[in-house]
């Protein structure tokens, strides 16, 4: 009993001292700009192969179409999480309004959110046709939310 506890307390020690090394070589709200520009990348990751499977490049899988869909769904609240106060600058192509119409932001995210929830639960049903317009529901939340906050590749 002892070693089990010692155990779970060595690993607890070990990974915050992990986390601790990562993060040292860069400030908390650099490593949330990379935060939330990762957690972008991989939920994009993810809406590529339903891409895929919607434009008939890739054939239908209904299995791995709900499993992606249902990644994006919980990939989409994470970014939100990642634009904490003070991380406006260096690395980021996110606009100052972020910060400024905060409410407006969080709208933004909450469709975002609700439109990928939506695509995860139709998923199971394993309509295409249906899949496709929720897809196109979906991808205007990230549009909107790009040309409101997120400033253009340069
Ligand atoms: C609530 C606003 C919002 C929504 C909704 C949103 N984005 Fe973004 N997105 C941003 C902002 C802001 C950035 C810039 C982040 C930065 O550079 O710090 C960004 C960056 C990205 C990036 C670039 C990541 C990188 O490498 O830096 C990708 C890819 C992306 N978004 C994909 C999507 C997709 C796909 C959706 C919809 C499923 C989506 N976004 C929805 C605000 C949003």
């Amino acid at each position: 009993m002892l070693k089990k506890t010692s155990k779970i307390v060595l690993s607890a020690a070990l990974l915050v001292g992990f986390v601790g090394v990562a993060q040292a070589e860069m400030t908390r709200e650099e490593y949330a700009v990379k935060f939330r520009r990762s957690s972008f990348t991989a939920m994009t990751w993810y809406y590529g192969a339903m891409s895929r499977m919607a434009k008939g490049e890739m054939p239908y899988d209904k299995a791995l179409f709900a499993r992606n869909a249902e990644y994006v769904a919980f990939l989409s609240k994470l970014p939100k999480d990642g634009f904490i106060p003070g991380s406006d600058g260096g690395d980021t192509k996110a606009k100052p309004e972020v910060w400024s119409k905060a409410d407006k932001f969080k709208e933004a995210n909450d469709r975002m959110e609700s439109e990928a929830a939506k695509l995860a639960e139709l998923a199971k049903g394993g309509n295409l046709d249906a899949l496709k317009e929720q897809m196109g529901k979906l991808q205007k939340t990230c549009k909107g939310c790009h040309e409101d906050f997120k400033k253009k590749a340069d």
